[in-house]
């Protein structure tokens, strides 16, 4: 395994719209083994392989409190969303900011594992939160365009929780 480099903000590589998977290679498996250790490694709860600077449709997520339930989606795709929920969002992508955005409160996807099965994956808050933003960097959106108010440093947004 190996720590990928993370793509930021103003990489043209963030705004295309990612490729199906059609097949599990080698080359795949080491691709998400990397995704997850560069999300642990830098602390985030998901990320997308084009931020990683591959154009595949894939995605990793841990919103758990020990990081320790990796979820691994493969052609994911949204199923059904309700309800909203307001709340600052960041993203690897862009280093140290926060922002406040909008965003449905559920959300049921539908994706491959990286066994190429089948599964359903939901969740309310912040893995619903997590879903939306990391589908949508296969679309090749990031989350600075839905973003009400203006991109805050992290620091101010520690302050203002204290
Ligand atoms: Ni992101």
């Amino acid at each position: 395994m190996a720590i990928r480099t993370i793509r930021t903000i103003g990489d043209d590589l963030l705004y295309h719209r990612s490729r199906e998977v059609k097949e599990i290679t080698p080359r795949i498996r080491t691709l998400v083994q990397d995704m997850l250790e560069t999300m642990y490694d830098a602390g985030g709860v998901g990320l997308a392989a084009p931020q990683v600077g591959v154009l595949k449709r894939i995605v990793v997520i841990d919103v758990s409190e020990d990081a320790d339930s990796p979820i691994i989606l493969i052609n994911p795709e949204i199923l059904e969303t309700s309800g909203k929920q307001t709340g600052y969002e960041g993203c690897l992508s862009v280093p140290g900011k926060s922002g406040i955005v909008t965003r449905a409160n559920y959300c049921k996807v539908k994706a491959l594992n990286e066994n190429m099965e089948e599964i359903i994956v939901e969740g309310e808050e912040l893995l619903a939160r997590a879903l939306q933003h990391e589908l949508a960097h296969l679309e090749g959106e990031l989350y600075v365009s839905l973003v009400e108010g203006d991109l805050i440093d992290n620091s101010q947004l520690q302050e203002e929780g204290e």
